[in-house]
């Protein structure tokens, strides 16, 4: 069996090593330009068009990332990226639901115990006790109740907060209040205190974090974006801060990666941000899984992780 694999990541060279060693039966190498020799699977972050165009007997396309946004992007800028009728297979958690969830949580006690305004009081040498937010009534919404979302959900609820999700179609976990589809979209943002973007970047959820959506949350209300920069429409949560309606955010993504060194989220008193580090791709996981896959379509039967291209994830 033959594996080609692309990433233009800095550590393309270790994931090399790693599937070599993790596959012992098959071939694999790094996909160069002008390599078009036969392959039966690929395994990929951010391809160049010539990698996969025409490559309709691949048996797979394996994306290393949960998000399939850049690679649809490419596809859309440059049709023929993906070939034809070979099913694009995403990272199914891989160990990254755990990491959201630790994230998702140190945000959630951050705001809820206030220690961006102790930093802040901190500052200026100020002892000041400050009066807990009331845990009934700090409601937690999850946006996206996929692999990430969903264990996101569950963690937060062991806070003792109120929780609530919501999908595109309906979803039923333990301890946390369901909403689906848009019909019941503001039911789910109505009163919420913290808001966490764990939706996947498709046209229909594009500037989904604005000033609507922001108005709609309880008043002092804290964003935490985790899923991508072009979620949030960036001048609309300056505004919403500006004017308190909301209280803080802690970004993980951005519209341009890495951010600009003058964008104004740097130097925001009420912004934290990380570096598009909620929850890395783990490589031995990763590997494991898509090893496991290949072997299960290798004996003809069906995997999870297959993207329905037409609902974009
Ligand atoms: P997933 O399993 O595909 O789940 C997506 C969830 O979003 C599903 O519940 C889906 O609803 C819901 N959804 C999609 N479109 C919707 C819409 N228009 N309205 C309402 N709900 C909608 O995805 P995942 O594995 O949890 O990953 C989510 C995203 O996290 C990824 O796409 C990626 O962008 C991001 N991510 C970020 C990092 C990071 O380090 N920051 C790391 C990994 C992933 P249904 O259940 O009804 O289908
Ligand atoms: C990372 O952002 C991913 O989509 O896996």
């Amino acid at each position: 069996m033959k594996i080609i694999f692309y990433s233009p990541t800095s550590d393309a060279e270790l994931w090399l090593h790693d599937l070599v060693h993790a596959m012992p039966d098959a071939e694999v190498r790094e996909w160069q330009p002008g390599d078009h020799a036969a392959a039966d699977y690929a395994i990929v972050w951010r391809p160049p068009h010539e990698m996969l165009a025409g490559r309709d007997t691949l048996r797979a396309v394996f994306n290393l990332g949960a998000g399939v946004d850049a690679i649809l992007a490419i596809e859309a800028r440059e049709p023929g990226t993906l070939p034809r009728n070979v099913p694009l297979v995403r990272l199914e958690d891989s160990g990254m639901a755990p990491q959201m969830a630790e994230y998702a949580m140190h945000a959630v006690l951050r705001y809820l115990r206030r220690f961006d305004e102790y930093a802040l009081l901190q500052n200026e040498r100020n002892w000041e006790m400050l009066e807990p937010h009331p845990r009934e009534t700090f409601t937690v919404g999850v946006l996206g109740l996929g692999l990430l979302g969903t264990h996101v959900a569950e963690r937060v609820a062991t806070l003792g907060v109120p929780v609530r999700g919501y999908s595109r179609n309906a979803r039923s976990i333990e301890g946390v209040t369901t909403f689906a589809g848009q019909a019941q979209f503001d039911a789910f943002l109505d009163g919420v205190k913290v808001l966490i973007n764990l939706l996947p970047y498709t046209p229909d959820t594009h500037d989904v974090l604005n000033a609507s959506v922001f108005a709609k949350l309880a008043h002092g209300a804290y964003v935490v974006n985790l899923a991508r920069g072009r979620h949030l429409v960036e001048e609309d949560l300056l505004a919403a801060l500006d004017s308190g309606q909301i209280a803080g955010a802690m970004l993980d993504v951005f519209r341009e990666e890495p951010l600009d060194r003058e964008h104004p989220f740097w130097r925001h008193p009420r912004i934290a941000i990380t570096p598009h580090s909620a929850a890395l791709t783990l490589r031995a996981e990763s590997i494991e899984q898509i090893g496991r896959k290949i072997h299960a379509l290798e004996n003809g039967e069906t995997i999870g992780g297959i993207v329905d291209l037409t609902r974009g994830y």
